[in-house]
């Protein structure tokens, strides 16, 4: 089931509307919904579309790379994260408030939040968690009922009659939640308690007008409690809350207030004052600039009518706003995108019509329902999972077990893998360890450390040789990492096991920090190692240009754990 106002609206689309477009974004949000997920014959009967009209839509996205299919199923791919990624920057909330939540985090060791209204729903737009093992953690993206969680009861105070009507609607639609996958549902027996809940959503509006402060007794689940405090605008109208969200274990619902709400305060006085600084954010990341004109040819000429233009074009649209381009005209639009003017309007109107963007008449802006475009999910994923995807394809091309490993002390970890045959004596599980020295992948990542570190760690390390070629004298260890490091990869021949050969290469972040190194592994008696590395190093860059693609997208406003 998909939330209502997720849903298309009712009003019906205005003559310009885009088709195609419409289409597409239908397709996404029932991926969104089904957790990235879904197999194609459920996309046609969810979405109510022709076979050939979601084969259609599918493969324009997958040439985005908003979606990957695997066998009957299409995913959502990171890539897809530009768009929820657009309206983040242009609303410039993580970027100025996120590093104040952050500090109040670190302060209180506990998890703090920003959140924006959405309709009659409340969308995280930060997350600094603290969050122990006990409760569940929201994700960028996530939207929560109004009435369920601090923060709603502060946008609430804003609503006028046809909100509250809307809000009364969906309760009654939807009285267990279940178009809020991110909340747990509420139970059948629960509908009377939902009930008073709802009347006592009235009560909480009322006082948090009163207090200026909003508290989450446990309406999200045993055990959370949270309280939150509207950030505002230079007008006074609150554009977030900033939210801090403990566990009765620690902090009582009314130890809570007293506990937290100087600190918060202080918090959000400084986010008000951040808000009012001038922007000095950096150009935008996402302004996708004219050559999107000669991609969009191209992919019409590769593709012919599996490649719908006007569908690509209304999604780049979005791309066009980001940091200092929260607000443009349909021109700034066209010129950003490289679109005709009239097929930019056509683009602007259908995401206004669908609640992507709102507009004064004049300019527009993205909306906080861009993120429902899949972005929680996959904000949720972790390096290897972003990994495994491009190690499926390296395996295919080379024929040889690829993986991903990260360092945990002086060892390699593996954190993802795709085995072909086994050629190693022990069997490589996720979680299998090896000492870094003896290991392609510990080389470059042992490489890409800071050369202080490096030293270090050379001069701590007692290396034993593993097999008669183990490279043991830290000299040269030192020289081969420094290869390591400017090559760009590293081979190693049987220095962990006889007759195992192994070529790697550094994973980037953002930052351009070495998180992670992808290797294959072959044997050494196949070929010299000049073959082999003529062989599989084009490959293995690939696949590791395209981790990194995929990561610097995924990264920027999420945390993307390692392993
Ligand atoms: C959260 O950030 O996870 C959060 C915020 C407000 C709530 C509950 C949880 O009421």
């Amino acid at each position: 089931m998909t939330h209502p106002a997720a849903t298309a609206p009712s009003a019906p689309p205005p003559p310009e509307a885009v088709g195609p477009l419409m289409r597409s974004l239908s397709v996404l949000r029932e991926l969104a919904t089904g957790g990235g997920r879904r197999s194609v014959g459920d996309l046609v009967r969810d979405t109510g579309l022709a076979r050939s009209t979601v084969d259609r839509v599918l493969s324009t996205l997958t040439r985005l790379g908003y979606v990957r299919t695997e066998g009957r199923d299409a995913v959502l791919a990171p890539r897809l994260l530009e768009l929820g990624n657009a309206y983040l920057a242009a609303s410039e909330l993580p970027d100025r408030l996120g590093p104040l939540a952050d500090r109040l985090a670190d302060e209180l060791d506990e998890s703090v939040s920003l959140a924006v209204p959405d309709g009659d729903g409340v969308r995280f737009v930060h997350q600094a968690t603290r969050r122990r093992a006990m409760s569940l953690a929201f994700r960028i993206g996530d939207l929560l009922p109004a009435e369920r969680g601090a923060p709603g009861a502060l946008f609430a105070d804003g609503w006028d009659e046809a909100d509250w009507q809307r809000w009364r609607a969906r309760r009654a639609a939807d009285p267990t939640d279940a178009g809020f996958p991110a909340v747990p549902p509420r139970r059948a027996e629960d509908e009377a308690v939902g009930a008073a809940a709802a009347a006592d959503f009235v009560a909480r509006v009322a006082a948090a007008r009163t207090t200026g402060w909003s508290l989450d007794d446990q309406l999200i689940e045993p055990g959370l409690v949270a309280v939150a405090v509207p950030v505002r605008d230079a007008d006074g109208r609150p554009v977030c809350a900033l939210s801090v969200v403990s566990h009765t274990s620690r902090l009582s619902a009314d130890a809570l207030p007293g506990a937290v709400l100087p600190r918060l305060r202080e918090t959000v006085s400084a986010m008000e004052d951040a808000l009012r600084a001038p922007h000095e954010g950096p150009a935008s990341e996402t302004a996708p600039g004219p050559a999107h004109a000669t991609w969009m040819r191209a992919s019409k000429q590769e593709l012919g009518p599996e490649f719908v233009e006007s569908m690509a074009r209304g999604l780049i649209t979005l791309t066009a706003f980001g940091s200092g381009r929260a607000a443009l005209p349909l021109s700034a639009v066209a010129e950003a995108t490289g679109l005709a003017r009239a097929t930019a309007r056509r683009a602007l109107i259908t995401l206004e019509h669908l609640g992507y963007l709102t507009t004064d008449g004049k300019l527009f802006r993205p909306t906080p329902k861009v993120l429902e475009l899949g972005f929680a999910h996959l904000a949720g994923l972790s390096l290897p999972d972003i990994a495994l995807p491009h190690l499926a394809s390296l395996v295919e091309r080379v024929h040889d077990s690829a993986s991903m490993a990260v360092l945990a002390g002086d060892d390699i970890q593996y954190v993802a893998r795709v085995p072909t045959v086994r050629i190693m004596s022990v069997n490589i599980t996720l979680g299998t360890r090896f000492p870094a020295y003896p290991t392609s992948m510990g080389r470059v990542l042992l490489a890409g450390l800071p050369p202080a570190e490096r030293s270090a760690r050379l001069a701590r390390l007692r290396p034993e040789p593993l097999t008669r070629h183990t490279v043991t004298d830290p000299e040269r260890l030192g020289a081969l990492l420094e290869e390591a490091h400017s090559a760009g990869y590293a081979l190693v021949d049987e220095e962990l096991e006889e007759g195992l050969r192994s070529l790697a290469v550094p994973v980037h972040d953002r930052t351009g920090r070495v998180v992670a190194a992808v290797n294959v592994s072959t044997h050494a008696a196949r070929s010299t190692p000049d073959e082999a590395r003529e062989a599989l190093l084009p490959a293995l860059r690939t696949a590791a240009a395209g981790i990194e693609a995929d990561l610097w997208v995924a990264g920027r406003y999420a945390r993307i754990p390692v392993r």
